[in-house]
């Protein structure tokens, strides 16, 4: 069916689009870094912004308090009738440290040619901006939508998405009843490949404290007389995977994980990957992960269990001869369907008590979780999605699964029951949670004029 003519909207945006990226560095400059309780205030001066932006727009719009970081909540419901898309995101951001990694204040957006460097560039504040701003000129070339919109942008995503979980499933689909969610917080394939995320990974985050004499204590005096605590956290950590195979040897990991299906494998295998061009983008010697499957296999479908930090004991300059007396250590593992974070954190629990090194106590906690996601990603509303992907950025979009986590995706998916559309419009070279991320700012303008035309395409699919 011919989709609806976007021209007066795209060239709206042509117009308009150093003021909406102007905009964005506004947005950028409030350090809403969740997961630090130092920046609450901060945090909620995004949410402020936020839907100050969307009654702007021409949306009636709200902050919702919940125990953590606020929601912010718009909607125009002016196309009675015609779909409703929901969309979701986030507005809260990483930490930024190493902080002298970056070549500029990461608060301070900087333009280096096409990219706009600062900490949320990407992930998530400039993609889930454009969906505001492609509702905006929509609202401002005609004064009118042919679809209904929701927006649900949650400000603790970086830190487990708890709240969002809890306001969406005591909504449970009243007041986000919607045909369709858009999301845009992940990466196109490739520059000029877009793709369409049907999988993203779970996570179950644990924190370890191995604690032994009650005092640090002369490594000489006292060393070769009691267990080491941070020699015991090594040996546990050494006993968490297989150095040859790469497989977790935690008892009961694999058991609920869905094998990558043949047709998931021959897809994969017939994307182009450069595995030695990633390998040396990446400065290591070789790539490794566990046996019996390829990178993008096992990034993107197979769990894994990586430390993520570990401390204790004498870290400053020099040496300091010293016996600590307690050590930790910050461990996540990426789960997949079905593995369930509170089934896996609850195995690991049980073997890293049942490895520990006599002599010292382990204390095991679950920090937070996530549920691994594939999505349902076949139908009109998908077909729409791909088509207006394909329009503006040139080609069409590959089904791929992601190695990260969008905690609430499969909450969308059990309660809301409409299909979940992950369209990224990052690149994989972003760089999120890393010194200077980056988002291009021709992307930024090719995601706004993304929804523009996905709107005018969705209002052409039948409702089901
Ligand atoms: N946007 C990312 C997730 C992502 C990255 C999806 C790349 C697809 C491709 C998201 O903001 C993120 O970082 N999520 C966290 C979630 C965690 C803290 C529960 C993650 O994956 O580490
Ligand atoms: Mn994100
Ligand atoms: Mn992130």
């Amino acid at each position: 069916m011919p989709a609806r003519d976007s021209r007066d909207v795209l060239e709206r945006i042509d117009n308009e689009k150093k003021a909406y990226l102007e905009e964005l560095k506004d947005y950028i400059r409030i350090p809403s870094i969740s997961t630090d309780p130092e920046y609450k205030s901060e945090v909620r001066r995004a949410a402020e912004f936020l839907r100050g932006k969307m009654q702007a727009a021409g949306l009636t719009a709200e902050l919702i308090d919940t125990a953590g970081h606020p929601l912010v909540y718009g909607e125009w419901k002016g196309a009675p009738g015609s779909p409703t898309v929901l969309f979701y995101g986030h507005y809260d951001v990483q930490p930024v440290d190493p902080v002298e990694l970056w070549r500029h204040p990461p608060f301070e957006p900087t333009e280096e040619g096409d990219k706009l460097v600062a900490r949320g560039a990407t992930d998530d504040k400039g993609q889930s901006f454009a969906h505001l701003k492609g509702v905006a000129a929509m609202l401002a070339a005609r004064g009118k939508l042919p679809v209904n919109v929701k927006f649900l942008v949650e400000g603790e995503e970086e830190a487990g998405g708890e709240a969002i979980d809890r306001y969406v499933r005591e909504d449970g689909g009243k007041r986000l009843a919607c045909d369709c969610v858009v999301i845009s917080d992940s990466s196109l394939y490739g520059p000029g490949q877009p793709a369409l995320v049907y999988g993203l990974k779970g996570l179950a985050y644990m924190e370890l404290k191995v604690t032994g004499p009650n005092r640090d204590l002369h490594s000489g005096t006292f060393g070769g007389g009691v267990t080491n605590p941070l020699n015991a956290l090594c040996q546990i950590v050494a006993r968490l995977r297989d150095a040859e195979t790469g497989k977790v040897l935690v008892p009961g990991f694999y058991d609920d994980v869905r094998p990558i299906e043949a047709w998931e494998r021959a897809e994969f295998a017939r994307l182009p990957f450069d595995e030695e061009a990633y390998r040396r983008d990446l400065g290591v010697a070789e790539v490794f992960g566990e046996q019996g499957y390829t990178t993008r296999e096992r990034v993107w479908a197979r769990p894994t269990c990586d430390v993520n930090g570990i401390f204790g004991g004498y870290m400053a300059k020099g040496a300091k001869t010293v016996l600590p007396s307690w050590g930790g250590a910050k461990v996540s593992m990426r789960l997949v369907p079905d593995q369930k974070p509170d089934v896996i954190a609850r195995l690991f629990t049980d073997y890293v008590q049942q490895i520990k090194p006599k002599g010292v106590a382990v204390e095991v906690t679950f920090l937070h979780g996530a549920d691994p996601v594939l999505v349902e990603a076949k139908g009109p509303i998908v077909d729409a999605a791909m088509d207006a992907m394909e329009e503006i950025w040139g080609g069409r979009p590959v089904r791929i699964r992601e190695g990260g986590s969008i905690p609430i995706v499969s909450t969308f998916a059990q309660v809301l029951k409409v299909p979940v559309l992950l369209l990224g419009f990052g690149l994989n070279d972003d760089g999120l949670h890393s010194p200077n991320e980056k988002f291009n700012i021709s992307h930024f303008y090719n995601g706004i004029r993304s929804v523009a035309r996905l709107l005018d395409r969705l209002s052409d699919v039948e409702r089901s």
